[in-house]
């Protein structure tokens, strides 16, 4: 099967694929603009975004929506993340929490998928800490700063994308939609002209 990802990030089309060619999925960068609409939800952002590039590029396709929520800060940056990144950026965040003994946060991640006949929407979250500083290279936005509870104190750009991917807000998304697309089309069932 094929999926299109409406995506500009290569960080989660690299994630995201290793996950679904697990489930047999082969996802591809789709060559379209990700339209975001102003939503406190990630489930919304996704879902709407997933449907007009649906209405435009008529192939299956998912879109991942994702931020990171600190829990002193009341949840920001949330929805607000990829802005805060460009503009405040990783040490905007850490001068945010200087002083602040709380520094648990989750990472959120909202897929929506549209297979026709179906959409669906698949949420999931990794929860753990903002480090007192950057550590690592890999990965991108606020990996550097972030290290999962049940991981071993490296953060998310410490690791390896397999490795991230078994503690990640996207991956485990991603494996509940690889779940329900196995499920949905084990018996060839669906729009098989695009799959
Ligand atoms: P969007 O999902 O493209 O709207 O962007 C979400 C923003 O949240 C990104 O620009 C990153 O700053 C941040 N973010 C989401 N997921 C991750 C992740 O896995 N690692 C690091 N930052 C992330």
């Amino acid at each position: 099967m094929r999926l299109g990802l409406v995506t500009g990030n290569r960080h989660k089309l690299e994630e995201l694929s290793l996950v679904l060619r697990d489930y047999g999925v082969e996802l591809y960068m789709l060559g379209i603009q990700k339209i975001e609409v102003q939503s406190e939800s990630l489930e919304v952002i996704a879902l709407e975004a997933a449907r007009r590039a649906y209405s435009k590029a008529r192939v299956p396709l998912i879109v991942d929506d994702s931020g990171l929520f600190i829990e002193a800060l009341g949840g920001f940056p949330g929805p607000y993340s990829s802005y805060t990144y460009k503009t405040i950026g990783v040490e905007g965040i850490l001068r945010l929490l200087h002083g602040l003994p709380n520094r648990r946060a989750c990472f959120h991640a909202a897929i929506a998928a549209i297979v026709p006949p179906y959409e669906k929407l698949f949420h999931a979250r990794s929860c753990g800490f903002i480090t007192e500083s950057p550590r690592g290279t890999g990965g991108f936005g606020f990996d550097p700063i972030f290290t999962p509870e049940e991981g071993d104190g490296r953060t998310f750009a410490e690791m390896s994308v397999e490795e991230k991917n078994r503690y990640s807000h996207r991956a485990k998304a991603a494996r509940m939609l690889g779940e329900w697309l196995r499920e949905t089309f084990k018996r060839g069932v669906g729009p098989s002209k695009h799959l």
